[in-house]
């Protein structure tokens, strides 16, 4: 049973992801100040909802990818704290925005922020986050910082609107949801590992760690189709099952359906056309009796293979081994 092999012993846990972390402690560290000081507003409820969803953690994974490529090129300035911040802002406000369309629940393991101040609040300190990642930005006079996020911002909604576009269609082809998760989650991780090399004065290098980022990203989104299917939610800290509910046609449902015929199709067309998850256990149950979850792992081990191949040119140093674990957490992560 594919499901079974999910939590072998190749899983990374917490502990694993500490220790990539250990390399840039101050650099995480100043991060979070720089972020509590760029969050203030004088509106109460953008700093209430604001300091909601950024106090609840997060992996913090895009500055991670930034910072790490940016020292492993051999920076050691701190002009690239602001560019990870302006990332992590633009992925919150992405899941600001992503909860309310998803109507999750739970989001880094509290009560997701629109059911506690509205979807409207949710929506509206989004775009406060989103603006002032730009005012950010645009302080920074650099127009080539300039293009690569206003790019990529424009990129991962119209992945969100195309994601929008395919929910409950059975006829989604993997060649469809390769390209919403390349638009909707990769191109933002393309964007942090492009913008370490541009923190680095390396821009010759830049196309180069944007297509890292671009793997990275691409395997990081698949496992996080597998985990909806297969982790505990408080592991996860947010809500899980979600995808079928809403009707996602993402790559372990596009995988069952194609391997499947007779009653198990049936049940699979059913589950993702009707609302609801009450049909979780029997595409459970139908996602397990095939390849569907493994498959989707292996293309994620394939996207995290082709990234790997480009750091191996790296000098050998904390920040590039880092950034190689970094990649196999990727694949690796369990939460
Ligand atoms: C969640 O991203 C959205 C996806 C692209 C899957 P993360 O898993 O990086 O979320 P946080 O920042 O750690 O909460
Ligand atoms: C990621 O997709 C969406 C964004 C890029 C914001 P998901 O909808 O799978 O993310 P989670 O699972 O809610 O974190
Ligand atoms: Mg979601
Ligand atoms: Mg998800």
């Amino acid at each position: 049973m594919p499901g079974a092999t999910l939590t072998a012993a190749q899983d990374l846990p917490q502990e694993g992801f500490e220790r990539i972390r250990m390399p840039l402690t101050a650099d995480l560290g100043e991060l979070d100040q720089r972020i509590i000081d760029c969050l203030q507003s004088d509106v109460p409820l953008v700093n209430r909802v604001g300091f909601h969803i950024i106090g609840g953690g997060g992996k913090r994974f895009r500055p991670l990818l930034l910072m790490l490529v940016a020292r492993a090129l051999g920076y050691r300035g701190t002009a690239h704290i602001d560019l990870a911040m302006v990332v992590e802002f633009i992925h919150t406000a992405t899941l600001l925005h992503d909860d309310v369309v998803d109507h999750a629940e739970t989001r880094r393991g509290r009560k997701a922020a629109h059911l506690i101040w509205g979807n409207e609040a949710s929506v509206l300190v989004g775009d406060f986050l989103y603006s002032r990642a730009f005012q950010v930005m645009a302080s920074l006079h650099r127009q080539e910082i300039m293009d690569i996020l206003a790019d990529a911002t424009n990129v991962i909604a119209s992945g969100e609107v195309m994601q929008l576009m395919y929910c409950r269609n059975l006829e989604t082809t993997e060649t469809d949801y390769f390209e919403i998760v390349r638009r909707k989650t990769a191109t933002l991780f393309a964007a942090a590992a492009e913008l370490g090399a541009v923190a680095a004065g390396q821009d010759a290098a830049r196309p180069r760690w944007n297509r890292v980022g671009h793997h990275v990203g691409m395997a990081f989104q698949l496992i996080d189709d597998v985990l909806d299917y297969s982790a505990p939610a408080e592991r996860l800290g947010k809500t899980v099952g979600s995808d079928l509910a809403e009707g996602k046609p993402t790559l372990p449902l596009i995988r069952a359906l194609a391997v499947s015929e007779g009653a198990r199709r049936q049940a699979l067309e059913v589950a993702i056309q009707s609302r609801g998850a009450s049909e979780l256990d029997t595409v459970l149950s139908a996602i397990r009796e095939t390849d569907a979850l493994e498959y989707t792992r292996l293309r994620a081990e394939h996207e995290a293979r082709s990234a790997r191949n480009v750091i191996e040119s790296l000098d050998p140093t904390v920040y590039a081994q880092a950034l190689g674990q970094l990649i196999d957490f990727s694949v690796r992560r369990v939460f």
